[in-house]
């Protein structure tokens, strides 16, 4: 049932959710933001680490600057110069990253928002908004639903909904930090990791693709047999040079619903794997994490967590080439992304 979660600038009151499986796991949302809080997970003794980072109370929330746990939209990611157009007409957005792309959405996030609860039980919630006509500059109302499901498999389940009333983008993820060892425990480069990707895309020094799709083979950039994230992390190749780690859409193999990523922690003996069914993820090693004042009094520094936002790829309002995110007037918009998690003895 729901505990208190504090109180938000404008005054509402947030509060925070259990869900619980047969595993032992849990997981704490809230309804600032439909934003993951805590995940309580067990490791190969049994013993339960909170593999999230996040903050104590929605006041943490709002003054934080990474993003943690949070949902992101109307369109995850950038857009490159801050505007698109969409059956003829120029949509401007918020000039938020580098002074003129929009990142995460752009002015009032959907994670720095009070959410509704549609339903509530032990294993699964449901949150809602409305969006309206306009809302971040993008075209069109729709009403989104988030659901995390906790199932008794060991999965955290994110399903995404809506149905827009016109043509608009829309690209929401989650962009939870993970620690496998907890989400107090140092830095995650001795973590491995595999990506499912045997290509990612080019972007420029402000993360902006450039539209080409770059093979991982041969690079630093290769995933694809599992690695510990710091291996090559500090090798001098242009992608990781220019984001200061990883911090790159990598294009996934494969369609429909399939393995992404996993993620091990040999310490915990905690592995992830994640599932989606888009064409892309966004693999970013908390490259801008600096001295934030987390939960339980951590801090955290750079590198403590790493993020798998599976997303369209970014900025692909401006590239033919890219799958495009755009949904149609009355169409729905569904997707699903599954956190499945194990521990080895
Ligand atoms: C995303 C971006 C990063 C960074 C974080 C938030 O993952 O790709 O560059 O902006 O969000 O700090």
């Amino acid at each position: 049932m729901a505990e208190t979660f504090g109180i938000t600038r404008k005054g509402e009151k947030a509060s925070l959710y259990l869900l619980e499986n047969r595993q032992g796991m849990q997981a704490y949302v809230t309804d600032f933001g439909a934003t993951l809080v805590r995940l309580l997970v067990p490791d190969r003794q049994g013993n339960l680490r909170d593999v999230v980072l996040g903050y104590d109370t929605a006041e943490g929330y709002e003054k934080g600057s990474g993003y943690f746990g949070a949902t992101v939209g109307r369109v995850a990611n950038r857009i490159g110069g801050g505007s698109f157009s969409l059956n003829g007409r120029i949509y401007e957005l918020t000039p938020n990253d580098n002074g003129k792309h929009t990142l995460h959405g752009g002015r009032d996030f959907f994670g720095q928002r009070l959410w509704q609860v549609e339903s509530a039980d032990s294993q699964k919630i449901v949150f809602v908004i409305s969006s309206p006509d306009g809302d971040q500059g993008f075209p069109g109302s729709v009403e989104m639903k988030v659901t995390y499901t906790l199932n008794d498999e060991g999965e955290l389940k994110i399903h995404y909904h809506g149905v827009p009333d016109q043509d608009t983008p829309l690209n929401f993820t989650n962009h939870s930090y993970f620690n496998l060892n907890g989400h107090s425990a140092g830095d995650v480069l001795e973590q491995t990791v595999v990506l499912e990707a045997d290509g990612y895309t080019r972007a420029d020094g402000e993360l902006i693709p450039t539209g080409e799709i770059l093979p991982v083979e041969g690079t630093p950039m290769d995933f694809r047999q599992e690695k510990a994230i710091g291996r090559d992390i500090g090798e001098s190749y242009e992608a990781l040079v220019l984001a200061g780690g990883y911090d790159h859409n990598y294009v996934l193999n494969g369609a429909g619903m399939r393995r992404a990523a996993k993620m091990c922690s040999a310490e915990s003996g905690i592995c992830m794997e994640v599932y989606t069914d888009l064409p892309g993820i966004q693999f970013y090693t908390g490259n801008f994490v600096d001295h934030e004042e987390g939960k339980d009094k951590a801090v955290y520094e750079k590198h403590q967590g790493a993020c798998f936002e599976t997303q369209y790829y970014p900025d692909a309002l401006h590239h033919e080439n890219f799958p495009s995110p755009v949904v149609k007037a009355g169409e729905t918009y569904e997707t699903v992304t599954v956190y499945r998690f194990s521990a080895n003895s």
